[in-house]
């Protein structure tokens, strides 16, 4: 049987940066959601010789193929954590632009865990999984759960959070092709405190709300306010905003068909852009 698992991508609905720590990190209240597309992981053999891991897929070029991969790292850590020393070869399927605001890296060590959790036969509860994920990045835990999620703290500390209505939500990424550091992102922050997330079911929450990462991840990288204004442009888009620190945005509609239309009118104007028609998961 070939074990896979979907790095699903994650969307932060909301994003309120209250202050940095001393730890360099800074304090957050995200609502964390998740799509349906993402990468794919897929453990192919066990081991004896293969690499440990291959990257294929339309992304695949912007990664290296090495130890410091999260994926890697995230088996390792498993590994060591769990005291299995078997080899295993995995392969990635990069569908999803790195770098870009929509977990990327973060999605696919959460990947590992959860399959490596599986394929070794642990029965690790999921709670322990990404209290380990939490030490590979901060986005990592979230990933573990891949379900609509309060974060607090760097983004680790998570509570759920009723998401009644949001699944299926149709959704559409648009990325200009610009990578982003999350660091810089993070250091371009003003450090002005706009204050809490709102309480209430999330969409409320996330449109009484804000993404701060917006105004420094724009001033890196201006085309992210072209790709807003051509999602907000969209007679039927209802909420349009930027995930993480950029640079992918999102748009939601209340149909497949509106969604559909509206990635035609945003392809045409903008071929080099990267489009990925969705629904929340
Ligand atoms: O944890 P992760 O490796 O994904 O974070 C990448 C960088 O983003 C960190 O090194 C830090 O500079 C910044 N960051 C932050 N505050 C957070 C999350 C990330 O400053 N809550």
């Amino acid at each position: 049987m070939t074990l896979t698992e979907t790095a699903r991508a994650k969307l932060n609905l909301a994003l309120h940066v209250r202050r940095k720590r001393a730890d360099g990190y800074h304090d957050l209240e995200t609502i964390f959601a998740f799509v349906e597309a993402g990468d794919e992981l897929t453990l192919l053999t066990d081991g004896s010789g293969a690499p440990m891991l291959t990257i294929d897929g339309p992304f695949s070029a912007s990664l290296q193929q090495d130890d410091e991969n999260l994926v890697t790292r995230a088996a390792r850590v498993l590994g060591s954590a769990a005291g299995v020393t078997k080899p295993i070869a995995l392969r990635l399927t990069k569908n999803l632009p790195v770098a870009s605001g929509i977990g990327g890296g973060s999605a696919d060590a959460a990947a590992a865990l959860r399959l490596l959790n599986r394929h070794w036969g642990l029965h690790w509860p999921i709670e322990r999984l990404a209290t380990l994920g939490a030490t590979l990045g901060a986005d990592v835990a979230a990933c573990v759960w891949s379900q609509t999620m309060r974060g607090d703290g760097r983004g680790e500390l998570l509570q759920p959070v009723d998401d009644a209505g949001l699944a299926e939500t149709p959704v559409l990424l648009v990325n200009p092709g610009v990578a982003v550091s999350t660091a810089a992102v993070f250091a371009g922050w003003g450090g002005v405190d706009y204050g809490p997330l709102a309480d209430g079911d999330p969409i409320s929450v996330a449109a009484a709300g804000r993404n701060d990462l917006e105004a420094p991840a724009r001033a890196l990288e201006p085309v992210i306010g072209d790709v807003l204004d051509a999602l907000a442009e969209q007679q039927n888009a209802t909420f349009v905003r930027m995930s993480g620190s950029g640079a992918t945005c999102f748009a939601l509609f209340a149909s497949d068909a509106a969604r559909d239309a509206a990635a035609c009118a945003i392809a045409g104007a903008n071929s080099r852009w990267w489009i990925m028609p969705t629904r929340l998961a």
